[in-house]
């Protein structure tokens, strides 16, 4: 049942490491024509090298989604450059864990504007596009796959602000969902576990030991796994949508 992406337009963001990079490569395979945006360009531009040795068609595009113009500017880009725009992949996100009290600040600020404002932003720009492609295309459907966590499901102590921003997340696309549905934008929600990538590297090192401790016994995801199931949420035929996937390691218990 499985719907190859010829001649359809992929943006990933985020995609530059970890769950962005990995699913950037499988859509290319799947025949998509992928745009490739973060802020490390170096990274970018590997990345449009191995997929075009594989045979596959994309483009980098270096922006910080949590500036609104430069958001706005890597859709535009997307749809000047490649005509049109099926399938975003709302990715990019920080995860800087850490009790409440007396946590800096500004870690809330930068989970904030990137898995909350961030994501608006390119959902806000895109939107127009995916509906668009909804009615012209030849497959006649559109996906926005917004990635959330198990913490948007579950809220732990020690994970509060970023509970807050995926639970933003939950809430934000399942409400979308129900707006766009019958237009055939499908809006997804994707909930991993722990995923081995650069993520939690970017924890400060006193909480770094408590999810060490918390993880030490799990045999963690790798980043094609849940690329994986973002492939299989997009290359469902147009009647069917997968709302949702909570995807956590055989391992993981909470
Ligand atoms: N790994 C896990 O265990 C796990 C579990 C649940 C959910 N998730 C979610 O999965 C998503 C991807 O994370 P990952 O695990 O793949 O981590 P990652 O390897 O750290 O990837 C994060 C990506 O976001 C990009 N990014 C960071 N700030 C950005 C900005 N201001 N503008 C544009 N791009 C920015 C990074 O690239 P640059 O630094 O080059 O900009 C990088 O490509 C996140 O939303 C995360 O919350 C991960």
């Amino acid at each position: 049942m499985t719907e190859r992406l010829d001649g359809t337009v992929a943006l990933v963001t985020g995609a530059s490491s970890g769950i962005g990079e990995a699913t950037a490569r499988v859509l290319a395979a799947q025949g998509a024509a992928v745009v490739v945006a973060a802020r490390r360009k170096g990274r970018l531009d590997a990345l449009v090298a191995d997929i075009g040795a594989a045979g596959g068609t994309a483009l980098a595009v270096e922006a910080d989604v949590t500036d609104r113009a430069q958001a706005t500017a890597l859709v535009e880009r997307t749809v000047a450059e490649l005509g049109r725009l099926d399938t975003l992949v709302n990715n990019a996100g920080v995860m800087l864990l850490g009790p409440i009290v007396d946590a800096p600040i500004e870690e809330w600020d930068r989970m904030v504007a990137l898995n909350v404002q961030g994501l608006l932003a390119c959902a806000h720009a895109a939107l127009p596009h995916l509906l668009a492609a909804a009615e012209d295309s030849p497959r006649r459907v559109a996906d926005m796959v917004n990635i959330s966590s198990v913490a948007g499901r579950v809220p732990r102590l020690g994970s509060g602000v970023y509970n807050l921003t995926k639970h933003g997340v939950g809430a934000f696309s399942e409400s979308l969902r129900q707006e766009v549905t019958k237009r055939h934008v499908r809006v997804s929600l994707v909930e991993p576990g722990a995923v081995d990538t650069e993520l939690a590297s970017h924890v400060r090192e006193e909480v770094q030991g408590a999810m060490r401790k918390r993880f030490a016994d799990v045999e963690r995801m790798q980043a094609e796994d849940i690329a994986d199931a973002i492939t299989y949420i997009v290359t469902r035929p147009r009647r069917v949508a997968i709302n949702e996937v909570l995807i956590r390691p055989t391992e993981q218990e909470g």
